[in-house]
């Protein structure tokens, strides 16, 4: 069943407020004020929406996040049931450090729709393809390459690819420099990492690597509207990410989950920016309003774009 466009507005709305709540924290080198004052302004105002929504990824299990915990019931138990995705400050060192690229995300599905992720690594990877087999985490990163080169029909050193810059990815980025493939290699915020495959305009060819789980799940829901690929596969390396899956439902913990796997519903996805990023423009103040940009996907209605919202403060 398709999700009602009225949702669209709605957490485009509950987005920017969030963005504007961690915005008065850009550059303060305080992280957690910064996603607190974004995770509180969220609740608030998805409490005030009239679902019955049930957080599935959110700022952890109720014993370490007191507020959008994984479980928590929000709105105000009347309307549609939805599962619901949050991460209300994306990039917590970019916001803190005045760095672009600082968002406030949420995606909604139906009941039971959402993958419900552990707060665990997951390898992943997407790109700008519609059918199966061009890019799979089980081929290397050489033939996914050489298959992506034949199907965009472009050299491998015209493709670009996207991972973060973390030791753990040597191995990939030092093949990836041999087969002269460009680098957009970023420091954090894999969600927007992962878009940047969507369109042409950003340059990306290809995002692979190991980032958050829960991050991978929100990303899948926009790039299910766009049309692209993704897969992803949870590493859970100790027992206690190993009993914590288990009491999640997962039982195959080396499955390779593809995008269909892990949002199987119509959804909707918001990002708006707090600080200017690639995708998004960041929340400018200007006398008693304040501006956002969200990027909005709606899969059913084939809705993705990017919205301005002038609002009053
Ligand atoms: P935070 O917003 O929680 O700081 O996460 C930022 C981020 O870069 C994510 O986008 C990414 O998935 C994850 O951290 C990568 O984790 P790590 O920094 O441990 O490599």
């Amino acid at each position: 069943m398709a999700i009602d466009k009225r949702f669209v507005d709605q957490l485009a709305f509950v987005t920017s407020k969030a963005a504007l709540a961690s915005s008065y924290h850009i550059g303060k080198k305080n992280k957690i004020a910064a996603d607190k004052a974004a995770v509180d302004s969220m609740r608030n105002e998805l409490n005030k929406m009239n679902i019955q929504g049930k957080i599935v990824i959110g700022e952890g299990e109720l014993d370490e996040a007191p507020m959008l915990y994984i479980g928590e019931k929000v709105g105000t138990n009347e309307g549609p049931n939805f599962d619901i995705a949050v991460d209300p400050l994306e990039g917590t060192n970019f916001a803190a450090n005045n760095l672009p690229g600082a968002l406030s995300v949420i995606a909604i599905g139906e009941k039971n729709s959402l993958f419900n992720a552990p707060e665990t690594y997951m390898e992943k990877i997407s790109a700008r393809v519609s059918e199966k087999n061009v890019i799979d985490l089980d081929y290397s990163v050489r033939q996914n390459i050489f298959n992506l080169s034949d199907y965009l029909n472009k050299k491998p050193e015209n493709l670009t690819a996207c991972i973060l810059d973390r030791p753990r990815h040597k191995e990939i980025i030092d093949e990836l420099i041999k087969l002269k493939v460009n680098l957009k290699l970023i420091t954090d915020g894999d969600v927007s990492g992962a878009l940047l495959v969507t369109e042409e305009k950003y340059n990306v060819d290809i995002f692979l690597g190991i980032g958050g789980g829960p991050e991978g799940v929100l990303a899948a829901a926009a790039l299910d509207a766009f049309n692209c690929n993704f897969q992803g596969r949870f590493i859970f390396e100790t027992d206690n990410d190993k009993a914590r899956a288990k009491n999640m439902g997962i039982n195959n913990l080396t499955k390779k989950y593809e995008l269909n796997e892990i949002v199987t519903s119509d959804s909707i996805f918001c990002a708006t920016g707090i600080t200017s990023g690639d995708l998004v423009a960041g929340i400018k103040i200007q006398d008693n309003i304040f501006i956002s940009e969200t990027l909005v996907t709606h899969k059913s209605s084939g809705l993705k774009k990017v919205i301005k919202l002038k609002q009053n403060l």
